[in-house]
Protein backbone atom coordinates (compact mmCIF):
# COMPACT_ATOMS: atom_id res chain seq x y z
CA UNK A 1 0.00 0.00 0.00
CA UNK A 2 1.46 3.20 -0.55
CA UNK A 3 1.55 6.45 1.42
CA UNK A 4 -1.15 7.92 -0.22
CA UNK A 5 -3.59 5.32 -0.22
CA UNK A 6 -3.12 5.10 3.55
CA UNK A 7 -3.78 8.72 3.50
CA UNK A 8 -7.68 8.23 2.78
CA UNK A 9 -9.80 6.87 5.58
CA UNK A 10 -11.94 4.10 4.01
CA UNK A 11 -15.08 1.69 4.75
CA UNK A 12 -14.52 -2.01 4.12
CA UNK A 13 -17.66 -3.20 2.18
CA UNK A 14 -17.00 -6.91 3.61
CA UNK A 15 -18.65 -7.95 0.50
CA UNK A 16 -17.05 -10.60 -1.42
CA UNK A 17 -14.93 -9.39 -4.14
CA UNK A 18 -16.20 -6.05 -3.61
CA UNK A 19 -13.14 -4.01 -1.96
CA UNK A 20 -10.44 -5.72 -4.00
CA UNK A 21 -11.15 -3.65 -6.57
CA UNK A 22 -12.27 -0.16 -5.33
CA UNK A 23 -9.20 0.35 -3.49
CA UNK A 24 -10.27 -1.40 0.17
CA UNK A 25 -13.72 -0.11 0.33
CA UNK A 26 -15.79 3.05 0.31
CA UNK A 27 -13.90 6.44 1.03
CA UNK A 28 -15.80 7.38 4.55
CA UNK A 29 -17.46 10.80 4.85
CA UNK A 30 -18.04 10.15 1.02
CA UNK A 31 -21.41 10.25 -0.97
CA UNK A 32 -21.88 6.93 -2.58
CA UNK A 33 -24.49 6.45 -5.11
CA UNK A 34 -25.34 2.58 -6.31
CA UNK A 35 -27.45 3.34 -9.44
CA UNK A 36 -29.45 -0.33 -11.39
CA UNK A 37 -32.12 -0.89 -12.96
CA UNK A 38 -35.37 -2.81 -11.04
CA UNK A 39 -34.34 -6.16 -9.14
CA UNK A 40 -30.89 -5.86 -9.81
CA UNK A 41 -29.77 -6.35 -5.95
CA UNK A 42 -29.50 -2.62 -4.87
CA UNK A 43 -31.48 -3.18 -1.96
CA UNK A 44 -29.44 -6.62 -1.09
CA UNK A 45 -25.80 -4.91 -1.23
CA UNK A 46 -26.77 -1.83 0.44
CA UNK A 47 -27.82 -3.90 3.56
CA UNK A 48 -24.90 -6.25 3.31
CA UNK A 49 -22.63 -3.22 3.20
CA UNK A 50 -24.36 -2.22 6.49
CA UNK A 51 -24.65 -5.53 8.01
CA UNK A 52 -20.55 -6.51 7.76
CA UNK A 53 -20.13 -2.36 8.47
CA UNK A 54 -22.01 -2.90 11.90
CA UNK A 55 -21.35 -6.34 13.01
CA UNK A 56 -17.61 -6.67 12.17
CA UNK A 57 -16.19 -3.28 11.75
CA UNK A 58 -17.97 -1.05 15.03
CA UNK A 59 -19.89 1.24 12.81
CA UNK A 60 -23.16 2.43 13.26
CA UNK A 61 -25.77 2.64 10.61
CA UNK A 62 -28.94 4.10 9.85
CA UNK A 63 -30.76 2.54 6.81
CA UNK A 64 -33.75 4.68 5.52
CA UNK A 65 -36.12 2.53 3.38
CA UNK A 66 -38.32 4.48 1.14
CA UNK A 67 -39.91 2.35 -1.21
CA UNK A 68 -40.33 -1.23 0.81
CA UNK A 69 -41.62 -0.53 4.50
CA UNK A 70 -39.28 -1.73 6.88
CA UNK A 71 -40.81 -5.09 7.87
CA UNK A 72 -41.05 -6.23 4.45
CA UNK A 73 -37.77 -4.81 3.58
CA UNK A 74 -36.19 -6.80 6.60
CA UNK A 75 -37.62 -10.57 5.30
CA UNK A 76 -36.40 -10.16 1.72
CA UNK A 77 -33.21 -9.45 3.38
CA UNK A 78 -33.25 -12.47 5.52
CA UNK A 79 -34.00 -14.55 2.76
CA UNK A 80 -30.55 -13.64 1.55
CA UNK A 81 -28.95 -14.64 4.73
CA UNK A 82 -29.03 -11.12 6.35
CA UNK A 83 -30.64 -10.72 9.41
CA UNK A 84 -30.69 -7.00 10.39
CA UNK A 85 -33.08 -7.82 13.92
CA UNK A 86 -29.70 -8.09 16.13
CA UNK A 87 -28.16 -5.34 15.44
CA UNK A 88 -31.27 -3.18 15.79
CA UNK A 89 -31.58 -4.62 19.34
CA UNK A 90 -28.52 -3.86 19.95
CA UNK A 91 -28.88 -0.13 18.70
CA UNK A 92 -26.13 -0.10 16.11
CA UNK A 93 -28.53 -0.06 13.29
CA UNK A 94 -31.72 1.81 12.76
CA UNK A 95 -34.00 1.23 10.12
CA UNK A 96 -35.95 4.28 9.47
CA UNK A 97 -39.19 3.82 7.27
CA UNK A 98 -40.10 7.33 5.04
CA UNK A 99 -42.58 6.01 3.59
CA UNK A 100 -45.15 8.33 5.26
CA UNK A 101 -42.88 11.68 4.36
CA UNK A 102 -43.86 10.84 0.84
CA UNK A 103 -45.55 14.21 -0.92
CA UNK A 104 -44.06 16.75 2.04
CA UNK A 105 -41.14 18.84 1.59
CA UNK A 106 -38.25 17.35 0.16
CA UNK A 107 -36.17 19.10 2.52
CA UNK A 108 -38.12 17.61 5.62
CA UNK A 109 -36.56 14.39 4.32
CA UNK A 110 -33.35 14.92 4.44
CA UNK A 111 -33.29 17.48 7.89
CA UNK A 112 -35.18 14.09 9.63
CA UNK A 113 -32.22 12.05 8.14
CA UNK A 114 -29.78 14.28 9.33
CA UNK A 115 -31.55 14.30 12.89
CA UNK A 116 -31.15 10.85 13.29
CA UNK A 117 -27.56 10.46 12.39
CA UNK A 118 -26.82 13.15 14.86
CA UNK A 119 -29.06 11.41 17.83
CA UNK A 120 -27.52 8.20 17.05
CA UNK A 121 -23.90 8.96 16.39
CA UNK A 122 -24.69 7.01 13.06
CA UNK A 123 -21.34 6.77 10.74
CA UNK A 124 -23.46 5.42 7.82
CA UNK A 125 -26.52 6.74 6.37
CA UNK A 126 -28.33 4.30 3.45
CA UNK A 127 -31.08 6.66 1.70
CA UNK A 128 -32.79 3.02 -0.23
CA UNK A 129 -34.06 5.18 -2.72
CA UNK A 130 -33.60 8.48 -3.74
CA UNK A 131 -35.97 7.90 -6.53
CA UNK A 132 -39.07 8.51 -5.22
CA UNK A 133 -37.43 11.37 -3.74
CA UNK A 134 -36.37 12.60 -7.19
CA UNK A 135 -39.32 11.74 -8.58
CA UNK A 136 -40.75 14.73 -6.43
CA UNK A 137 -38.83 16.88 -8.21
CA UNK A 138 -41.20 18.69 -11.11
CA UNK A 139 -38.21 20.27 -13.02
CA UNK A 140 -34.66 19.24 -13.90
CA UNK A 141 -33.60 22.87 -12.08
CA UNK A 142 -35.37 21.73 -8.80
CA UNK A 143 -33.93 18.31 -8.92
CA UNK A 144 -30.41 19.40 -9.35
CA UNK A 145 -30.84 21.55 -6.49
CA UNK A 146 -31.85 19.11 -4.47
CA UNK A 147 -29.24 17.03 -5.39
CA UNK A 148 -26.85 19.95 -4.68
CA UNK A 149 -28.71 20.15 -1.27
CA UNK A 150 -28.57 16.89 0.01
CA UNK A 151 -24.49 16.43 -1.25
CA UNK A 152 -24.10 19.66 0.50
CA UNK A 153 -25.75 18.59 3.72
CA UNK A 154 -24.59 14.78 3.83
CA UNK A 155 -20.73 16.09 3.69
CA UNK A 156 -20.94 18.88 6.30
CA UNK A 157 -22.45 15.97 8.37
CA UNK A 158 -19.15 14.14 7.77
CA UNK A 159 -21.28 10.29 8.27
CA UNK A 160 -20.41 8.05 4.79
CA UNK A 161 -23.32 7.97 2.58
CA UNK A 162 -25.02 5.19 0.56
CA UNK A 163 -28.39 5.90 -1.81
CA UNK A 164 -29.54 3.66 -4.01
CA UNK A 165 -31.42 5.16 -7.21
CA UNK A 166 -33.73 3.04 -9.87
CA UNK A 167 -33.17 3.23 -13.22
CA UNK A 168 -35.50 1.61 -16.11
CA UNK A 169 -33.69 -0.51 -17.94
CA UNK A 170 -31.34 0.70 -20.53
CA UNK A 171 -31.52 4.39 -18.96
CA UNK A 172 -28.31 5.98 -18.21
CA UNK A 173 -27.44 8.11 -15.23
CA UNK A 174 -28.62 11.95 -15.46
CA UNK A 175 -27.79 14.69 -13.36
CA UNK A 176 -27.79 12.39 -10.25
CA UNK A 177 -24.31 11.02 -11.67
CA UNK A 178 -22.70 14.14 -10.84
CA UNK A 179 -23.23 15.27 -8.10
CA UNK A 180 -22.12 12.82 -5.96
CA UNK A 181 -18.29 11.22 -4.94
CA UNK A 182 -19.23 7.55 -6.25
CA UNK A 183 -21.23 5.79 -8.91
CA UNK A 184 -21.83 2.16 -8.43
CA UNK A 185 -23.98 0.77 -11.52
CA UNK A 186 -25.63 -2.70 -11.11
CA UNK A 187 -27.68 -4.23 -14.56
CA UNK A 188 -29.22 -7.33 -15.97
CA UNK A 189 -28.54 -8.43 -19.12
CA UNK A 190 -29.36 -11.26 -21.58
CA UNK A 191 -26.99 -14.48 -21.73
CA UNK A 192 -28.59 -16.77 -23.97
CA UNK A 193 -31.86 -17.10 -22.40
CA UNK A 194 -31.40 -16.24 -19.11
CA UNK A 195 -30.82 -12.86 -16.76
CA UNK A 196 -27.83 -11.94 -15.31
CA UNK A 197 -26.71 -9.48 -12.70
CA UNK A 198 -23.63 -7.73 -13.32
CA UNK A 199 -21.57 -4.76 -11.59
CA UNK A 200 -19.08 -1.82 -12.82
CA UNK A 201 -17.66 1.03 -11.20
CA UNK A 202 -18.59 4.34 -12.91
CA UNK A 203 -16.71 6.81 -10.78
CA UNK A 204 -15.04 6.74 -7.29
CA UNK A 205 -13.26 9.73 -6.84
CA UNK A 206 -9.96 9.27 -5.45
CA UNK A 207 -9.80 5.31 -5.83
CA UNK A 208 -8.13 3.84 -8.79
CA UNK A 209 -10.84 1.40 -8.98
CA UNK A 210 -11.60 -1.86 -11.52
CA UNK A 211 -13.56 -0.28 -15.16
CA UNK A 212 -14.30 -3.80 -15.71
CA UNK A 213 -17.41 -5.39 -16.01
CA UNK A 214 -17.65 -7.93 -12.78
CA UNK A 215 -20.04 -10.80 -12.30
CA UNK A 216 -23.01 -10.28 -9.18
CA UNK A 217 -24.72 -13.97 -7.29
CA UNK A 218 -26.87 -12.39 -4.98
CA UNK A 219 -27.65 -15.91 -3.13
CA UNK A 220 -27.43 -17.35 -0.61
CA UNK A 221 -24.45 -15.17 -0.51
CA UNK A 222 -23.66 -11.75 -2.20
CA UNK A 223 -20.63 -11.83 -4.25
CA UNK A 224 -18.47 -9.97 -7.14
CA UNK A 225 -16.00 -11.62 -9.22
CA UNK A 226 -14.74 -11.28 -12.48
CA UNK A 227 -16.15 -12.81 -15.17
N1 LIG B 1 -34.01 -15.47 -1.77
C1 LIG B 1 -33.52 -15.13 -2.96
N2 LIG B 1 -32.82 -16.00 -3.69
C2 LIG B 1 -32.32 -15.66 -4.90
N3 LIG B 1 -32.45 -14.46 -5.45
C3 LIG B 1 -33.15 -13.56 -4.77
C4 LIG B 1 -33.72 -13.84 -3.49
N4 LIG B 1 -34.34 -12.74 -3.05
C5 LIG B 1 -34.18 -11.83 -4.02
N5 LIG B 1 -33.48 -12.32 -5.05
C6 LIG B 1 -33.11 -11.59 -6.28
O1 LIG B 1 -32.84 -10.25 -5.89
C7 LIG B 1 -33.66 -9.35 -6.59
C8 LIG B 1 -34.13 -8.27 -5.67
O2 LIG B 1 -33.04 -7.69 -5.03
P1 LIG B 1 -33.18 -6.23 -4.44
O3 LIG B 1 -34.44 -6.07 -3.71
O4 LIG B 1 -31.91 -5.93 -3.73
O5 LIG B 1 -33.21 -5.40 -5.80
P2 LIG B 1 -33.35 -3.82 -5.98
O6 LIG B 1 -32.39 -3.47 -7.06
O7 LIG B 1 -33.21 -3.16 -4.68
O8 LIG B 1 -34.83 -3.72 -6.53
P3 LIG B 1 -35.83 -2.43 -6.55
O9 LIG B 1 -35.38 -1.64 -7.73
O10 LIG B 1 -37.16 -3.03 -6.71
O11 LIG B 1 -35.64 -1.73 -5.27
C9 LIG B 1 -34.84 -10.16 -7.08
O12 LIG B 1 -35.37 -9.58 -8.26
C10 LIG B 1 -34.23 -11.52 -7.29
O13 LIG B 1 -33.66 -11.60 -8.58
MG1 LIG C 1 -34.52 -1.99 -3.56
Amino acid sequence: MTVAQKQVSRIETGIQGLDSIIEGGLIRGDVHLLAGGPGTGKSILAANFVFNAVTGHGEKAIYATFEESTEYFKRNIKRVGIDLHPAEQAKTLRIIDLEALRGKELESNISLLISAVKETGSTILVIDSLTALLYACETRFELRTFMKTMYKSLKELGTTSLMTVSLPNGATLGTEGFLVDSVMFLENWMDQSQFKTRFVVLKMRGTNHSKKYHSVILSPKLSISKF
